[in-house]
């Protein structure tokens, strides 16, 4: 078996996958020097800065490894051509979003930053380079890259360049990414040519035990990483489908979960009811998979994971409509609080948040809506709302008659508010003073908790109605 002697790693995409994950590595690894490159020059430059509160993606545990391993063996960078021509392995860490247009649009995921990577290794890459896939791929796809690094290489080069394709799924969850990286689950590769596989799992190895390495074949490895998004995203269809049958029988979602929870066959993580799962990967990865299957001819399992999708859908417009519900079936110019717009706790990601479909919802209702989120910086706020289509089409060049307005802290938020809506469970949600709170908002004061994660006697002591998910029961009322 050939033996790959690897000092230099480049990482194509320096996101919430290539900036994390090679930030580990290279805590692991300080014998070998890692590229982030990255054609966003604004994104290298906040990954580049002094001050960890520019860095673009917050994630616990984040900001001690870039600042420690840093321009020591870990470098943020838009040199591509040199990161490229330099590396022993090469990481393709790019975005891969559902496809807007053409083929496919709607469903299939949208390749052609893969391809442009693929390309740029033809081109810059020197003799032979392991060429890794970690952004989620449709099944097949290493073909195609490995494809487009054999044909489009330079005729004019005399030199033969060679490549060994693996596919390297990441599993990371954003807000525990560093966790997840530094204790998975399992790491997966899938390949053909051992010696590659044995480089890639050498990496690992030096921080993960070897019962955790799984080896598969290539096609294996890439519908594993769709198969295991598609099972954990319907598990919350699942609670979310239950938490609607509890608010109109009487039955308690908390109560509900624990008892199946402790079912082992079953478990108890990945229950909580929400509103609707968001984030970048679960509904796109989703519907690549509906597009392979109806691609493959299988209509009923298309149909199947589609049902995750729409009960998703069907859960965040059905939270919209119970707020106007019991706010007397109007919300027109009622000021309603936002808590949290992030798609989950401990990240600053508003990627496919099931706050903006239930945010655009009120706002079309009329509402005004006051927001904060702790960590969400106020300009994706306002590009996650400012597509809406409404009357009220001025809001953001007129900032009299704005109709969202963010701010800084939960008081400020609420004052003179007639409802909180909880839409992300952050820590400090648990906390709220609810006494000083109520004494700044309208009354009757309401709080929608769509997480199940505040203090429900201190916010009825408080004086608060209370809906909350998954339970018939309203606080107060
Ligand atoms: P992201 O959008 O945060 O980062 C991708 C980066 O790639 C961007 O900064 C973009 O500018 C850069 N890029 C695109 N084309 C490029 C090119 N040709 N050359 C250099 N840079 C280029 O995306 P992400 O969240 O990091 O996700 C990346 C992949 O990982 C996706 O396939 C996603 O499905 C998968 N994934 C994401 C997560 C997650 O938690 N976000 C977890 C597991 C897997
Ligand atoms: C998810 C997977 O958990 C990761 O394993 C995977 O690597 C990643 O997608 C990916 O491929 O991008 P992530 O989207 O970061 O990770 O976060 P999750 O913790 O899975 O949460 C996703 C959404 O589901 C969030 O909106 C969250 O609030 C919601 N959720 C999660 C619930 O509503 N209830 C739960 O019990 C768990």
């Amino acid at each position: 078996m050939k033996k790959y002697n690897i000092k230099k790693i480049c990482c194509i995409g320096a996101g919430y996958v290539g900036g994390p994950t090679m930030a580990v590595f290279a805590s692991h690894c300080p014998n070998i020097i890692i590229n982030i490159v990255d054609i966003n020059k604004k994104r290298i430059d906040a990954w580049n800065s002094k001050n960890a509160s520019d860095f673009p993606i917050f994630e616990p545990g984040l900001d001690d490894l870039i600042l420690n391993f840093r321009d020591k063996n870990l470098f943020f960078t838009t040199d591509l051509q040199n990161s490229i021509s330099e590396a022993d392995m090469i990481f393709i860490s790019v975005n891969t979003p559902t496809k807007t247009k053409g083929i496919g649009a709607g469903q299939a995921s949208d390749l052609k930053w893969v391809e442009a990577s693929a390309r740029q290794i033809a081109r810059f890459s020197k003799s032979h380079t392991i060429v890794v896939e970690k952004s989620t791929l449709p099944v097949k796809t290493a073909e195609t890259i490995e494809n487009i690094l054999i044909s489009s290489q330079d005729k004019e080069c005399n030199e033969l360049k060679t490549f060994s394709v693996l596919s390297n799924p990441e599993f990371l969850s954003e807000g525990n990414a560093i966790k997840d990286l530094q204790n998975p689950d399992r790491v997966l590769i899938g390949g053909e040519d051992e010696s590659a596989i044995k480089a890639l799992s050498d990496i690992y190895l030096k921080w993960v035990p070897e019962k955790k390495i799984l080896k598969t074949n290539i096609w294996s490895s890439e519908l594993s990483k769709l198969a295991a998004n598609a099972f954990l995203a319907q598990r919350i269809s699942s609670v979310n489908s239950i938490s609607a049958l509890c608010e109109v029988t009487g039955a308690d979602i908390q109560q509900v979960c624990k008892a199946i929870g402790m079912d082992k066959r079953i478990g108890s993580k990945f229950l909580n009811p929400g509103p609707g799962f968001g984030g970048s990967c679960f509904q796109k990865d989703i519907l690549n998979l509906v597009y392979l299957c109806n691609y493959y001819k299988l209509e009923e399992v298309a149909n199947y994971w589609q049902g995750v999708l729409n009960i998703n859908n069907w859960q965040k417009s059905r939270i919209s409509k119970v707020i106007v519900n019991y706010l007397f079936g109007n919300i027109s110019g009622k000021k309603i609080t936002i808590l949290g717009f992030a798609f989950k706790a401990n990240t600053n990601d508003t990627r496919q948040s099931p706050c903006i479909s239930i945010c655009k919802d009120l706002l079309e209702e009329g509402a005004h809506l006051s927001i904060y989120d702790p960590k969400v910086e106020n300009y994706k706020i306002d590009n996650d709302l400012k597509d809406l289509k409404t009357e009220n089409q001025d809001y953001v060049e007129n900032e009299e008659n704005r109709v969202w307005i963010n701010y800084p802290s939960v008081e400020q938020a609420a004052s003179e508010s007639d409802a909180i809506v909880i839409l992300t469970e952050w820590e400090e949600f648990s906390q709220i003073d609810w006494e000083k709170i109520i004494k700044l908002m309208r009354r009757p004061a309401w709080i929608f908790d769509t997480r199940a994660c505040i203090d429900y006697d201190k916010a009825k002591r408080a004086g608060f109605n209370i809906w909350h998910i998954g339970n018939s029961l309203l606080i107060n009322k």
